[in-house]
């Protein structure tokens, strides 16, 4: 059944979607089930938000030119992507720490995405581990995404339990090397990985915990005062570290996890020779996040990667960047055809993935959207933000004289300068 008829005849029998419909009302609900802390974590963008800003005021100045009297009484939103028929164009952005959302977390947004053939894609910093999730999955489609950690054993770990686990491809963001200037979160003092949340890929995997007794570089942090704030930090970590919380407590196995996590995840020194070492690891297709130039998108091409993902993470690394969609039809002309290009940042709805494909985009991802459904309901959240995209995706082709994907295509649009 449609989405639209599904949640009409609901109301007939006085049922109102539990999950906001519009964005604006999705994110105010959200924020009214969520901790301070985590409403800043998810909203925010760096700096003064302009990146936020610009992301959707490219989507606001871009305008639809519906053509009439075609028929579009069979419509087929699928799309193919890495061997597979995908129902719809989209798939699920990494996001890291969701447990800030809700408990059951990764595996509820797992369990959503595989019900509707949407690939998820895992995050390195997940709050479950991919194992756990993939076994949710069946033969649904998922992808992993890597943060590529300063120690090569363990992005080998990662790739490998991937694979293992049926990711059918590599993401591997790049514009993540540091950490954003995030003013909600600083204005708060507050970053989930230092609680030990979002770290489950890491105390999950054999190379990480087998080198946590290792001596890691740079100077020993401080020992803080015993506030309350701290204790409760601590045990909060020490919850997550597998091995029983009084345990990690007492060995100082939870502090040394996040000590060692936030030593290495991430490895600013990567460069474009670096990427060979990954193409030489797993045969999957890999895609790189975080593209927003033409000439990046030629040298990852010349790098044997399969696909580009033109992102500017939502608006939470560079304050007064491009905005993703401004950036996507250089790239895709740069690209030509050659490999998939992919687009997130500032996907509100099902008209948004309509211009982002008139632009060239294979297939859009949604990010903030689930973690807000996911907030306000769990899986079942999860489940109707991305039936609600679909939907409004289908109607808006169908109402603007497209059949297919297809027939998406630039002069579809007007605006944009
Ligand atoms: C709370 C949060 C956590 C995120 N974590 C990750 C992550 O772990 N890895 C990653 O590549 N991108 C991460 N992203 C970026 C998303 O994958 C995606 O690029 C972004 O959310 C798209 O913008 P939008 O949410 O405005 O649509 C995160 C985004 C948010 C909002």
């Amino acid at each position: 059944m449609h989405r639209q008829t599904e949640i009409l005849l609901a109301g007939l029998r006085g049922a109102r979607p539990r999950v906001p419909v519009g964005f604006a009302a999705l994110e105010a609900r959200a924020r009214e089930v969520l901790s301070a802390e985590a409403f800043a974590y998810i909203a925010g963008g760096a700096g003064s938000e302009l990146t936020m800003r610009a992301n959707r005021d490219a989507f606001e100045r871009r305008r639809i030119v519906p053509r009439m009297l075609r028929d579009v009484s069979v419509r087929d939103t699928s799309v193919e992507l890495f061997g597979r028929r995908l129902p719809a164009p989209f798939f699920l952005s990494p996001i890291g720490a969701i447990e800030l959302a809700h408990r059951d977390a990764d595996l509820a947004v797992a369990r959503a995405a595989a019900s509707l053939g949407v690939p998820m894609v895992f995050s390195s910093q997940a709050s479950v581990p991919m194992e756990t999730c993939a076994r949710a999955m069946g033969a649904a489609p998922r992808w992993f995404q890597l943060y590529w950690s300063r120690d090569d054993d363990l992005v080998a770990s990662f790739v490998a339990r991937a694979e293992r686990c049926g990711c059918e491809a590599i993401v591997l963001t790049l514009d993540t090397t540091l950490l954003g200037w995030r003013t909600r979160d600083l204005e708060l003092g507050y970053l989930p990985f230092l609680h030990g949340k979002g770290i489950a890929q890491y105390t999950s995997d054999p190379v990480f915990m087998r080198k946590l007794g290792e001596p890691l570089d740079g100077p020993a942090p401080e020992r803080g005062r015993a506030t309350l704030a701290a204790l409760r930090a601590a045990l909060t970590m020490a919850r997550r570290v597998p091995g029983g919380t009084l345990r990690n407590l007492r060995g100082g196995r939870a502090l040394a996890a996040v000590r060692r996590f936030v030593a290495t995840y991430t490895r600013p020194s990567l460069e474009w020779k670096d990427l060979a070492t990954l193409r030489a690891m797993t045969k999957l297709p890999i895609v790189l996040k975080g593209i927003l130039h033409a000439d990046d998108a030629r040298r990852a091409m010349d790098a044997g990667m399969d696909g580009v993902l033109v992102s500017n993470h939502g608006g939470r690394q560079v304050d007064g960047a491009i905005a993703a969609l401004d950036a996507l039809p250089a790239v895709v002309e740069a690209v030509d055809g050659r490999v998939p290009v992919l687009m997130d940042s500032g996907i509100r709805g099902g008209a948004d993935a309509f211009k982002a494909l008139a632009l060239g985009a294979r297939a859009v991802g949604i990010g903030r959207g689930y973690a807000y459904g996911l907030a306000i309901a769990g899986e079942e959240g999860v489940r109707e933000v991305i039936a609600n995209m679909m939907g409004e995706l289908d109607l808006t082709m169908g109402l603007a004289g497209c059949a297919g994907v297809g027939e998406v295509g630039r002069e579809m649009l007007a605006g944009g300068d």
